[in-house]
């Protein structure tokens, strides 16, 4: 079995990478470490450059379509990964998952009808509807035990005669949260009793850490299958988000037909080679690395939790049950909205996600991405120590 070395420090710059070169244009300046945009600085596993590169020996790039069995092998990954087993008719190929959060809120809303979000929450689920005349409603998620919850009084109220779909993020960026049965269970029968349909978006799904599982929502009941629309990908928990790869899974055929028709109609049902190749080859030979990868991370969040705990209290660490991206409650520092995200760039030197942008909740959190070099983290910790002693 080979072991995938995590801890390589891998130059980034002038790569047109967002993280790294979008420094100066997103925080004023590169004099930081930039622990912002959810992708890793982890190399890309190998299988997926012998794909590309053995696709590459072919001497022409013409049209390409998508690979006979790509989604019997993706199924087949969802089967082992998640205990479930989408059919090949219920899925397509989807160009990006945030293009499909807008292509659903135009497809299934009309403008002026209402579409609930549960922030703090991945923000181009605010954009989706925003940007698309629609009416956006929060049902905002609330701290529980150090977890975030979803509040079902306040959805129950949420809910009107012009409630159209709700964005559910499964597993959830930022909170970190693998949502348990019950909850998507729960969820699923008041939608479908409103006449919701609810747009999963489970792109963190193969990243669930310390041993727990995720739930794909649709799984969860009769209710969640035939009133949802749920999107998955590879790129995420493959580093190769630029790329461009996910699809959808959707059984209700009725949906189905509605999603695929404006794809079609959008000339927006196909991807790329690479994309293709890719995404073939890391659920045929990808588990290994993302399992030593989930390992390395779930490393890195303890270390953040120890350290932060013993080192600097006044910084609450959410702790992550999937993925990469610690939510770091920094109400404690006494410091609020413009005032905390400068201290983190000019003093701390840590560019994170200031947690206003992901909506009501947000505000007095950072998400500080840690797929990357444990040496990272631990500069980045170090910074955050020393600059809040000399306050
Ligand atoms: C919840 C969620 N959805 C979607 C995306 C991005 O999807 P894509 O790159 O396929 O557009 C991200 C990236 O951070 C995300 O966290």
């Amino acid at each position: 079995m080979k072991t995938y070395d995590f801890d390589e420090q891998i130059d980034r710059c002038g790569t047109g990478c967002v993280k790294y070169d979008q420094r100066q244009a997103t925080f004023g300046t590169d004099d930081l470490l930039p622990m912002w945009v959810a992708d890793m600085d982890f190399r890309t596993p190998d299988c997926v450059f012998d794909a590309i590169r053995r696709r590459m020996e072919h001497p022409i790039l013409g049209y390409t379509s998508l690979p006979a069995d790509y989604f019997r092998v993706a199924a087949r990954w969802i089967t082992e990964r998640h205990g479930w087993t989408p059919r090949e008719e219920w899925m397509g190929f989807l160009p990006g998952i945030v293009p499909g959060l807008s292509f659903a809120v135009q497809v299934f809303t009309e403008p002026g009808d209402e579409v609930v979000v549960q922030p703090p929450v991945y923000h181009p689920f605010l954009h989706s509807v925003e940007r698309n005349g629609r009416t956006l409603v929060f049902n905002p998620l609330r701290i529980v035990d150090g977890r975030w919850e979803m509040d079902f009084d306040d959805l129950e109220r949420k809910l009107t005669g012009h409630t159209r779909l709700l964005i559910l993020c499964n597993p959830h960026n930022p909170g970190g949260r693998l949502w348990p049965r019950d909850t998507l269970v729960r969820l699923a029968r008041l939608c479908a009793e409103r006449g919701v349909t609810v747009v999963s978006d489970e792109i963190h799904a193969d990243m669930a850490l310390g041993g727990r599982r995720h739930i794909p929502f649709a799984s969860v009941c009769d209710e969640a299958r035939d009133h949802s629309i749920t999107y998955m990908s590879p790129s995420k928990s493959f580093n190769m988000p630029g790329l461009i790869t996910s699809y959808y899974i959707i059984p209700n055929p009725g949906l189905r037909n509605r999603l695929a028709a404006f794809l079609e109609k959008s000339e927006l049902n196909g991807g790329n080679i690479f994309a293709y190749e890719a995404t073939r080859a890391v659920y045929l030979h990808g588990r290994e690395w993302l399992d030593q990868m989930l390992a390395y991370v779930q490393g890195n969040i303890d270390l953040v939790a120890r350290f932060l705990a013993e080192r600097v209290p006044a910084i609450r660490p959410m702790l992550p049950e999937a993925s990469f991206l610690v939510f770091l409650d920094c109400r404690g520092l006494g410091m609020e909205g413009d005032d905390l995200q400068r201290f983190f760039i000019e003093r701390v030197k840590v560019g994170m996600n200031d947690g206003r942008m992901f909506g009501p909740g947000g505000e007095g959190f950072l998400r500080l991405n840690v797929a990357c070099p444990r040496s990272t983290v631990e500069e980045a910790l170090r910074r955050m120590e020393a600059a809040i002693a000399e306050r």
